[in-house]
């Protein structure tokens, strides 16, 4: 049967850990030449309905390294333009492509691609979820740190897309995770209910980010406006303002604290120029390994299928 990746918690905690260690496997094949062509014949299409440089470059980057073909598409320049149903879109593709990379807004719209194609669907963001990022950034950690035993994580900021990945990440492996966002900017409620609920509380939102990031391993954030929110980006900035990682921030850390942040930055606002280009902060390494979570993802659910 097809798998999908929708949400982190349609993995369970052995495939987590199988798929980073993977992904760190593929990474060291990669740098010796000597990767495998797993992908072989295998066509993935990427339907992206909002911008992207890290993801939908690279999922392409995977493809190809793996010996496959990538074919991208927007939303203008299919039928999604002029309202040609999902479950029908999802249909069609399937009959031609072995896999499908969605990045779009509404988080059912990914499930209802999933639902009808009979091909691997993965969420490359939605207004829900990140999944892809967050695994990622768990390989990040994982290299950083040595190990994910024990370890806390900050958010500082939004409770968005991402910050709802960090949840569901935490609810299957069992970390802590600290949540300071401000009022009224909370992640999703029901999730955080359930994560709260399910950690015994090493899940916890709180208010106050000096407290949040006292004790972490890794401080997190994000943009205070997601795409599709740029008319709020003002009164965002109001209300973010106590949210932003900057030196004073990271002195309320622990001295080995590290700073992740998924990028695209707005330096200045959730977090300032000498953060981002400290030592402290390996943004670029942690971008890298999105190429190598999602060379692994790929392997599993339409290449070798070995985890
Ligand atoms: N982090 C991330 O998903 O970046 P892009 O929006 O550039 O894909
Ligand atoms: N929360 C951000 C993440 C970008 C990778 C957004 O949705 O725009």
């Amino acid at each position: 049967m097809k798998r999908d990746l929708i949400s982190i918690l349609d993995l369970s905690a052995g495939e987590i850990s199988g798929l980073i260690a993977k992904a760190e496997k593929m990474k060291a094949e990669l740098a010796a030449g000597v990767l495998p062509k797993t992908l072989a014949g295998k066509i993935v299409g990427l339907v992206f309905l909002k911008p992207s440089t890290r993801t939908r470059i690279s999922f392409e980057s995977a493809v190809f390294r793996l010996g496959g073909q990538a074919i991208f598409m927007t939303g203008q320049d299919t039928q999604i333009s002029r309202h040609e149903p999902l479950a029908d879109m999802a249909r069609v593709l399937a009959r031609y492509i072995d896999a499908i990379v969605v990045r779009t807004f509404a988080h059912s719209d990914v499930e209802e691609l999933a639902k009808f194609a009979s091909v691997p669907v993965i969420n490359a963001l939605t207004d829900h979820s990140h999944p892809c990022q967050v695994l990622a950034d768990l390989l990040t950690i994982r290299e950083k740190r040595g190990s994910l035993e024990g370890l806390m994580v900050a958010w500082v900021g939004d409770g968005n897309n991402v910050a709802n990945s960090w949840m569901k990440a935490a609810l299957r492996l069992g970390f802590s995770l600290n949540l300071a966002c401000p009022q009224g900017y909370e992640p999703d409620s029901e999730l955080l209910d359930r994560a709260v609920r399910e950690s015994n509380g090493k899940v916890r939102l709180m208010a106050d980010p000096e407290e949040a990031v006292s004790g972490a391993d890794v401080l997190y954030t994000d943009v205070w406006a997601s795409m599709g929110q740029e008319d709020e980006a003002r009164t965002r900035q109001q209300a973010f303002q106590r949210y932003q990682i900057n030196s004073h921030l990271l002195s309320c850390a622990p001295p080995h604290a590290i700073v992740l942040h998924c990028l695209p930055a707005h330096r200045g606002e959730e977090i300032t120029d000498d953060v981002i280009e400290s030592p402290r902060a390996p943004v670029f390494d942690q971008a890298e390994n999105r190429l190598h979570l999602q060379m692994a993802l790929l392997d599993w659910l339409i290449g070798s299928k070995e985890l």
